[in-house]
């Protein structure tokens, strides 16, 4: 997700490629719908596989507030894709704006920041 918001920036910021930016905006408008609270398993807030996870255990009680955030970023993340389609440079800006805003909601609350 990270690098294809990475490609949506690069867009905004520089020469605009409408198909390009479909294309990001498509990948996460997708894994955005993909089911990804499957990717948090009950007990995984203790994960140190490869690396320690940095999920808060509040990510499996507050039920509500992840709630809140996932769906406000679906939300967002259906909206860019729309907006993408569309082509306006401007407005794939704003969007991306509120995207990323939406990434930041869920990370704020129930990501534990890096060390
Ligand atoms: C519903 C909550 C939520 C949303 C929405 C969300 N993230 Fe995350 N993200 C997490 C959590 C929790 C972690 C930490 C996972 C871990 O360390 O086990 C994480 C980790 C990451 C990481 C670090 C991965 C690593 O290798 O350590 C990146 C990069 C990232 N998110 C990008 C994004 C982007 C970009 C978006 C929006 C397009 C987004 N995230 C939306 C919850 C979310």
């Amino acid at each position: 997700m990270a690098w294809n918001m990475g490609r949506i920036k690069a867009n905004v910021d520089g020469t605009y490629n409408k198909d390009e930016v479909i294309k990001a905006a498509n990948a996460i408008q997708a894994i955005a719908n993909s089911g990804m609270g499957a990717l948090y398993l009950p007990g995984t807030d203790k994960g140190k596989g490869w690396k320690e996870t940095r999920v808060k255990p509040e990510l499996f009680t507050d039920k509500e507030g992840v709630g809140k955030v996932a769906t406000n970023f679906v939300q967002q993340a259906n909206e860019m894709a729309k907006v993408a389609a569309a082509g306006d440079a401007a407005a794939t800006k704003v969007q991306f704006g509120k995207l990323g805003e939406s990434c930041k909601g869920c990370h704020d609350k129930f990501r534990v920041d890096e060390k």
